[in-house]
């Protein structure tokens, strides 16, 4: 059986953060059970498709914010998944979830249904600051979700930290970070606030409400929070994602390992017999027309590979490129991977091409030339 993660776009949250543009809408029960009968629906449709080719060793509910719904609804397509696709018993199941919304009784019901990861929106522990970017949750009760969810079972716990914030300084990030990692979470996700157009945040900047992080303030705010997480032995395995030995995210490993997966609900994409497909971003579409294919051809697919694993501080393994796509890296990208080489933004071994440091900052360039080059 092949292996396959499955991610469901739960599209709802109790109100839109001045940064966000994730597919969301405000929450209200009539819309969350509509939104339940259709993803009853599309699960259905998977049970041939997936035809008992595929085990699902990943589940990743995201959202939006799954935990505002109601926890027998989401006990319905917890129930739909099993039904419907064979789920490994060692499967790694994530929910994400905004700390308002974490109960003793939710948090009980999640692992009851067999999730046993959760993923918690801290972003920052700084009251100003979360008021600011349009939070729902000050500094202590976002501390205080984390402790409910450990006394509740959960001990695979992540959290979201945001740093190029307006008026953040390094302090706040670095205070941030530390407080977290006291709670003893096991990764850390942290992600470079970035500025996305119609995001009330975009407009306020645009108008001078607001003025961003110098470029060179930013990058200094992330070498402090890297820093600061190595120390604790939350390792950086990936540009943005740091976690103890052991504590990869599963789930998210396989996008950027160019592995399988299906997206389930509005906005959701999907990744399956190199095809990429994905729902429209809407709650209307009727689940047997939601589905838009991309086929990407080899060159597509190379250029892609080489995008992705160069996120990983593993890097792009030579030897599974060769074999899945029938070449010989090293030859293919010689003139490029010498002029990287010698500007010290990849470093190589027999068996990896990775970003050094360096790269890192400046990915973005350093991917670009792998493209149309072959
Ligand atoms: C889809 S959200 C789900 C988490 C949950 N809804 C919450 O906010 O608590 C996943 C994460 O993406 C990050 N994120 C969202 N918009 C972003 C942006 N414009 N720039 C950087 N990070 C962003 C936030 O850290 C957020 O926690
Ligand atoms: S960050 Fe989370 S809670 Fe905020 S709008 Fe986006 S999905 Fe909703």
């Amino acid at each position: 059986m092949k292996k396959i993660g499955i991610y469901i776009h739960v599209p709802f949250c109790i109100r839109k953060c001045n940064y966000c543009d994730f597919y969301s809408v405000r929450w209200d029960s009539d819309t969350e059970n509509k939104y339940i009968e259709t993803m009853l629906n599309e699960i259905e449709i998977y049970r041939s498709k997936l035809n008992n080719e595929y085990t699902a060793d990943t589940v990743f509910f995201g959202g939006g914010t799954p935990t505002i719904i109601n926890t027998s609804n989401l006990k319905k397509l917890v129930d739909a998944l099993n039904d419907s696709i064979e789920i490994d018993k060692n499967a790694e199941i994530t929910i994400e979830a905004n700390p308002n919304t974490l109960t003793r009784e939710n948090l009980a019901a999640y692992r009851e249904m067999g999730i046993n990861r959760l993923s918690v929106g801290i972003q920052s522990l700084n009251d100003e600051i979360l008021r600011k970017i349009g939070r729902i949750h000050n500094a202590d009760e976002a501390l205080r979700s984390i402790d409910r969810a450990k006394d509740n079972g959960f001990e695979n716990i992540n959290a979201d930290v945001m740093f190029n914030i307006p008026g953040q300084t390094i302090n706040d990030v670095e205070d941030t970070i530390y407080k977290i990692i006291k709670k003893e979470v096991k990764h850390i996700s942290f992600y470079s606030l970035k500025l996305e157009k119609g995001t009330p945040l975009y407009t306020m900047e645009k108008n001078h409400k607001i003025v961003m992080p110098e470029e060179e303030e930013e990058r200094e705010m992330y070498y402090a929070g890297r820093s600061l997480m190595e120390q604790h032995s939350l390792t950086q395995y990936e540009i943005s994602n740091f976690a103890l030995k052991g504590y990869e995210c599963r789930h998210n490993l396989k996008y950027w390992n160019q592995e399988e997966y299906i997206g389930l609900g509005p906005s959701a994409h999907s990744f399956m017999n190199n095809i990429r497909f994905s729902n429209p971003s809407d709650l209307k579409s009727d689940v047997s027309e939601r589905i838009i294919h991309e086929k990407l051809g080899r060159d597509d697919l190379m250029f892609e590979y080489i995008m992705l694993r160069l996120r990983l501080t593993e890097g792009i393994s030579i030897g599974e490129f060769n074999d899945k796509f029938s070449t010989d890296f090293l030859k293919i990208y010689n003139e490029q991977l010498n002029y990287l080489q010698k500007n010290n933004l990849i470093e190589s071994d027999e068996r990896h091409v990775k970003l050094t440091k360096r790269g890192m900052d400046i990915s973005n360039y350093v991917i670009t030339n792998f493209n149309n080059s072959y």
